[in-house]
């Protein structure tokens, strides 16, 4: 009776079933920032009792040599990874890497700690399957994360470090807070990611264009060549690049040298949501992910791809809300994938049947 139970509830379609059963209805009682912070205050301390630790990893975790990627010369464990906004701070990393990700991606980190902008900042759309936020790079800052780091990663987990400047830093001078990031992470880190595509920072979205962002990624790349073992370095770019800037982009990465790029990140576009108009207004300014992102996304993972005759290490990243969205994105070009919005409306046991996917597509 009791193993019977337990197959209900733990067969991996079930799993999504008792997510969205139980847990996603209750979740959504709170405001999504809260539930956001509750379920992972919730998590990390369930998870930090070790047998509950190792069952949730027993559960999740799909091992299988055929799941292994070899990119940007880091070895993945699987493709499947958590997108940057989700642990900002290196605070759950620890809880998270139980849920059977490949890797996790910490930040946006900002050298010095700043607040974000005034809550409400972070708007679910049920309908759309999406969200919309403008968080506005709330942090604790570089030295917070570089802490928590230091204190212990767990073993055969890839850690990307997602970088940004401060909101008060002219774009001017935005390249000495990418400087501090990096050098700050350096130690710490398996990758970098150079945000210049956050919709919410004022005018941080100009540092996509040519000039500026090829003298910050060559600076990067230079202060890169002067360790004695080199980081890959990762460009994370809107949907919402003409197809002149995408051209762009291609150039840059191979101008630079840099090791690839994350498509992508969230849209200024509004088009073709089922959420009322009234509502989309009263929520105002931020960037949109989840469904509605799905397919620009996608289109952007290829045009890079094609362009650049498969040359491009591509990150693929927005809307994936079930396998088939993620082996699209594969198909597309991406040799790995990222999750967000999909976590929320799905629930982890999305990352489990991604994966399971995958090895069926093999
Ligand atoms: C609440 C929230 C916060 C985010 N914060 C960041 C961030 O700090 N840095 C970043 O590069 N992307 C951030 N993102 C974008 C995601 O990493 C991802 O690129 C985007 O949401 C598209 O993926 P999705 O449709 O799976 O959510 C954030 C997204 C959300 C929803």
């Amino acid at each position: 009776m009791q193993f019977a139970l337990y197959r209900y509830f733990c067969g991996p379609s079930n799993i999504l079933a008792v997510y969205k059963l139980f847990f996603k209805p209750l979740a959504f009682l709170f405001s999504p920032e809260r539930a956001h912070h509750l379920t992972l205050a919730g998590l990390k301390t369930v998870l930090a009792i070790p047998i509950i630790s190792s069952l949730f990893r027993a559960y999740y975790t799909v091992e299988d040599e055929r799941l292994h990627r070899d990119v940007f010369g880091l070895t993945f464990k699987n493709p499947v990874g958590l997108a940057a906004g989700f642990d900002k701070d290196g605070q759950h990393y620890h809880a998270m890497s139980a849920l059977g990700f490949g890797f996790i991606e910490l930040g946006t980190v900002t050298p010095v700690a700043q607040a974000g902008n005034p809550q409400p900042r972070l708007f679910r759309l049920p309908a759309d399957e999406a969200l919309i936020n403008r968080m506005g790079f709330n942090n604790e800052g570089m030295e917070a994360l570089v802490r928590r780091l230091k204190a212990g990663r767990p073993k055969n987990l890839i850690i990307g470090g997602n970088i940004g400047k401060n909101k008060n830093t002219p774009n001017e001078s935005a390249h000495l807070d990418y400087e501090k990031c990096f050098q700050a992470l350096f130690p710490y880190v398996d990758y970098f990611v150079v945000n210049v595509s956050s919709p919410n920072t004022p005018n941080l979205r100009d540092l996509q264009e040519k000039e500026p962002l090829t003298r910050l990624l060559s600076l990067l790349q230079a202060l890169n060549l002067e360790k004695p073992t080199q980081k890959p370095i990762l460009l994370k770019i809107a949907p919402d690049l003409t197809d002149g800037q995408l051209n762009d982009i291609v150039d840059i990465v191979r101008e630079t040298k840099i090791s690839g790029v994350i498509a992508t990140n969230t849209t200024i576009s509004r088009e073709n949501l089922n959420t009322s108009q009234q509502e989309i207004s009263q929520i105002g300014m931020g960037g949109l992910s989840g469904q509605p992102v799905k397919d620009r996304s996608t289109e952007v993972i290829r045009y890079l791809h094609q362009k650049s005759d498969g040359q491009l290490k591509i990150i693929g990243v927005g809307g994936i809300g079930s396998p088939k969205d993620a082996l699209e994105k594969i198909a597309a070009g991406a040799s790995l994938v990222q999750v967000y919005s999909g976590l929320v409306y799905e629930g982890p046991g999305l990352i489990k049947q991604i994966n399971q996917a995958i090895l069926e597509a093999n």
